[in-house]
């Protein structure tokens, strides 16, 4: 048994989760929550709670770093957030995300890309967005040994070719499309598959057909597993919740509270106490300060600068 060390980290010797235990949970009917997580302490949080999957999501680029869309974020920066949630965990499955055009450009672009996620970044597979048309990136990056993940429906790096993030799939053909895309994406080799903003029956049919997880967001209780943005679900997004998210703490609140206790014991003295402060010898301090007898007869004493 991996018990846990004395900061409550999954011990040194825990296994990380590989894509075969996904495979193994799904085959046992495990629900599998993954979450997003962009930095070493969430990673820490995250990992000891037994998540077995952290995507690092391109969502950094409007949760975290500000952007208007996912499209501007770049490999530097996703390999950078990947390193730190890389360290942070010790069981999870790190799965980074490739960003816009770090793939579907030429093979060889998208294989040396991924590659840097796992050899450089420390991830154990890479996501991809794009269902028929990514297929083929997918089967040369599984065909190497690089776990994929695939992600359907509403993509969010298409926003521009979408016209915005709805629901995808409402029609017969969009269905239909969609269906052929999650097939195309199994069929290419891919771990498991994200099905965001997708109706519920038709997530839940898509679900019955495959043999790899599917893992939903804003695509209902019908799916392998569910995958949330970790902003959304601890209550620190700034803006407008998305209606999928079901937010479990308000850290935005617990955060501008403490900051301005914080604030207000500055400004009157309260902080910092004893406790928080350290003191040294008061004689050694008068010595410093030249009130020391050895400070009277500098040619016994250590020369200050003002004797020199
Ligand atoms: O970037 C992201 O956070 C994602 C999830 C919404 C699946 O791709």
């Amino acid at each position: 048994m991996n018990t846990p060390d004395a900061a409550g980290r999954p011990a040194p010797t825990t296994k990380r989760v590989t894509v075969a235990e996904i495979a193994r949970m799904r085959a046992a009917g495990e629900r599998i929550a993954m979450l997003t997580c962009y930095d070493y302490p969430t990673a820490r949080v995250l990992d000891e709670a037994g998540i077995p999957i952290l995507l690092v999501g391109d969502s950094l680029g409007m949760v975290v770093l500000g952007y208007d869309t996912t499209v501007r974020v770049s490999m530097e920066e996703m390999l950078h957030h990947t390193r730190a949630v890389a360290r942070g965990t010790r069981r999870a499955l790190v799965v980074a995300d490739m960003p816009f055009l770090s793939y579907g450009v030429s093979v060889e672009a998208s294989l040396a890309n991924a590659g840097r996620f796992l050899s450089d970044a420390g991830a154990g597979a890479v996501k991809v967005e794009g269902g028929e048309r990514t297929a083929r990136t997918i089967e040369a990056l599984t065909r190497i040994g690089i776990p994929a993940m695939g992600h359907i429906g509403l993509t969010p790096q298409a926003v521009h070719q979408l016209g915005g993030y709805r629901v995808q799939g409402r029609t017969r053909q969009s269905a239909r499309a969609l269906l052929n895309d999650a097939l195309a994406v199994q069929q290419a080799g891919a771990f498991a598959v994200v099905l965001e903003l997708v109706p519920a029956q038709l997530a839940a049919a898509i679900t019955e057909r495959l043999t790899i997880p599917t893992i939903g967001i804003g695509a209902g209780a019908g799916c392998s597993g569910q995958v949330q943005v970790v902003t959304d679900l601890l209550g620190l997004t700034a803006d407008r919740t998305p209606r999928h998210a079901r937010v479990y703490a308000d850290l935005r609140g617990e955060i501008r509270a403490a900051v301005e206790r914080y604030q207000a014991d500055v400004a009157s003295g309260a902080f910092p106490a004893e406790a928080e402060s350290w003191r040294m010898e008061d004689e050694l301090l008068a010595e410093v300060l030249g009130r020391s007898e050895l400070d009277r007869t500098p040619a016994e004493g250590i020369p200050l600068d003002r004797d020199l």
